[in-house]
């Protein structure tokens, strides 16, 4: 549901916007089963809402948006929802795929790819769109699509283990930065700020490592009423939020 009024960026201190907000999509199918519809109508309208969500992280210049689509967990949903997210994803990518790189925006894609659930399909046109938009710098938005933490580590954990055997690398020079390498997109950053829509106070297995540090925001407001006036709501809030990394608390006189 987007609202047309303009977006309001005087309570937004644009030189601390965070660099990477991760989305977590979530209320489609209450939305729709508070109006009677099929679970399938409110990720329907769940895409303007996503799209609306863009618009506004590049007026805040937002460096990287990465919106949770479809989690490794989602696969237990019924066949009917799954075909539909498999085919709507799909969809969806090559209709906007254009006005996105028109916008200069990068599109890239962070999940399980070599499952072979996957569809033929939605690999060639997730291929087809990275490429397409590799060299846009205004924004990076990353689909999290057949994504799940704990399968990104375990498969950054493989190729360790590989390239460990092959003598590519050394035990003792493992660190974080190692593992972080053999993520799915190894150039994504932390995430500064996690969202997520509906209510609901979980990760869900979402960017777990990439998040250790993020602020959390959890509007109780269905996916597909979200908008760019609910992000930068929420982006302000983030502003007042003192983060410290683990350093201690500023010492006070007195
Ligand atoms: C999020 O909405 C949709 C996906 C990203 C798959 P849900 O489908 O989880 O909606 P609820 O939680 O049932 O309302
Ligand atoms: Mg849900």
């Amino acid at each position: 549901m987007t609202n047309d009024a303009e977006l309001d960026l005087s309570r937004v201190d644009l030189e601390r916007v965070p660099r990477h907000i991760g989305l977590i999509l979530d209320g489609n199918g209450r939305w729709a089963n508070k109006r009677g519809l099929p679970r399938t109508a409110g990720h329907l309208a769940g895409e303007e809402a996503l799209f609306d969500v863009i618009q506004g992280g590049l007026a805040l210049g937002v460096g990287w948006l990465t919106a949770f689509t479809f989690s490794t967990e989602n696969w237990d949903r019924s066949p009917e929802e799954v075909e539909f997210l498999m085919w709507f994803n799909e969809d969806l990518l090559t209709r906007r795929r254009d006005e996105l790189h028109a916008q200069g925006i990068r599109m890239a894609f962070s999940g399980d790819f070599n499952d072979s659930r996957v569809p033929e399909r939605n690999r060639r046109h997730m291929a087809e769109a990275a490429e397409l938009t590799a060299d846009n710098t205004a924004m990076t938005v990353v689909f999290a699509f057949n994504y799940g933490s704990r399968a990104e580590l375990v498969q950054a954990a493989r190729l360790l283990a590989e390239d460990t055997l092959a003598g590519r690398i050394v035990p003792d020079s493992i660190d974080a930065q190692a593992l972080r390498d053999r993520f799915w997109l190894p150039d994504m950053p932390d995430v500064d700020l996690v969202i997520r829509s509906s209510g609901e106070r979980r990760l869900s297995n979402f960017l777990l490592w990439q998040s250790a540090y993020a602020e959390f925001s959890f509007p109780g407001i269905l996916w597909p009423d979200f908008d760019r006036h609910a992000l930068v709501d929420a982006v302000v809030d983030y502003q007042h939020r003192d983060r410290r990394f683990g350093g201690a608390v500023d010492a006070v006189d007195g």
